[in-house]
């Protein structure tokens, strides 16, 4: 392993919001995942098991967090169907946490209710990370897509970034505007009137002089950008099936959208996508969204071994 110079920082004991990182410890992390991309097997925890508990459908979080303490030499428990569990007998999720942090040394949960990572952290007796609280937060999302915007821009600062699609429910754009806060962006935010970005994050935004547009339209929002962001539109965060009918297809990507675009403009997605970025967009410079899914093993392995209390690697 390399010995880095990385300075030595006071981490919070769980990640459950990306409020719980200052611009230093992001940059921290940030900077691991580098040294963990040019050391992909780094087995520095073969005494430890983390539990990976699934209460709602996953594909890249789970696997990637598998993947990540898999090279880290950690063992893996945990479950990616609650139907299998004793949650189905009426488990109460504190009765779960408490068990499971009885059995492994770190847990990573996902859980449809918003507020449900936190709960588990106070219940828990070993460090939790939340990997999505229904449409509240996904802290870790937005570490592998800063971790992405700097790969791919080679810096955080000053960078113009179209979110859009689903700016109502959309976890990851809520935790990566806090985030990218730090940086001084210029955000334009592209969403129908019925997913628009809600006026609390705004309202931060104002309140540290951060600039932002809002418009409907997608293809004005492309030429000038350093990043786009596209989101899926969630049915699983409607409670009325007919508003969703109305906006599920509300944007589509085309190839001959971003042939003006800056020979830097990168698109991300957290996936999965359904339709709103066409498959004639993937074999574009300017796509990155399976990269992007790629960097989320480093960027994971470097949050759980900060959060298994190694502070420098
Ligand atoms: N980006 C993301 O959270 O994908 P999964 O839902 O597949 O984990």
């Amino acid at each position: 392993m390399n010995k880095s110079n990385t300075i030595a920082i006071d981490m919070s004991k769980h990640l459950i919001s990306i409020h719980d990182f200052s611009k230093e410890e992001i940059l921290n992390v940030l900077s691991m995942a580098s040294r963990f991309e040019e050391n992909k097997n780094s087995a520095i925890f073969s005494d430890k098991v983390v539990a990976s508990l699934f209460f709602e459908p996953s594909t890249r979080t789970r696997l990637s967090f598998e993947t990540a303490a898999n090279r880290l030499g950690a063992r893996v428990i945990g479950f990616s169907d609650v139907g299998n569990t004793s949650v189905t007998k009426g488990e109460t999720l504190k009765d779960t946490i408490k068990m499971v942090s009885n059995y492994a040394d770190l847990i990573v949960i996902r859980h449809p209710l918003e507020g449900s990572a936190r709960y588990a952290s106070e219940v828990s007796s070993v460090p939790v990370i939340n990997a999505g609280d229904g449409a509240n937060q996904h802290p870790t999302q937005t570490l592998l897509d800063l971790y992405s915007i700097l790969k791919t821009q080679g810096k955080l600062e000053n960078l113009k970034i179209n979110l859009v699609g689903d700016l109502k429910y959309g976890r990851t754009v809520h935790s990566l505007l806090q985030a990218m806060s730090h940086f001084s962006p210029k955000f334009r935010f592209t969403a129908p009137k019925e997913l628009r970005m809600p006026e609390e994050y705004k309202e931060q935004l104002r309140v540290k002089g951060i600039e932002f547009e809002e418009s409907e339209n997608l293809e004005d929002g492309i030429e000038d950008m350093d990043i786009v962001y596209m989101t899926r539109v969630q049915r699983e965060r409607f409670t009325d099936a007919i508003e969703y009918e109305r906006v599920k297809n509300v944007y589509s990507l085309r190839r001959y959208m971003i042939e003006n675009a800056r020979p830097n403009m990168k698109i991300l997605h957290p996936l999965p996508r359904i339709n709103e970025i066409h498959q004639d967009v993937d074999c574009s410079d300017h796509a990155y969204y399976f990269d992007q899914a790629g960097n989320g093993v480093y960027t994971r392995m470097a949050i759980v071994t900060l959060l298994l209390g190694i502070k420098e690697f």
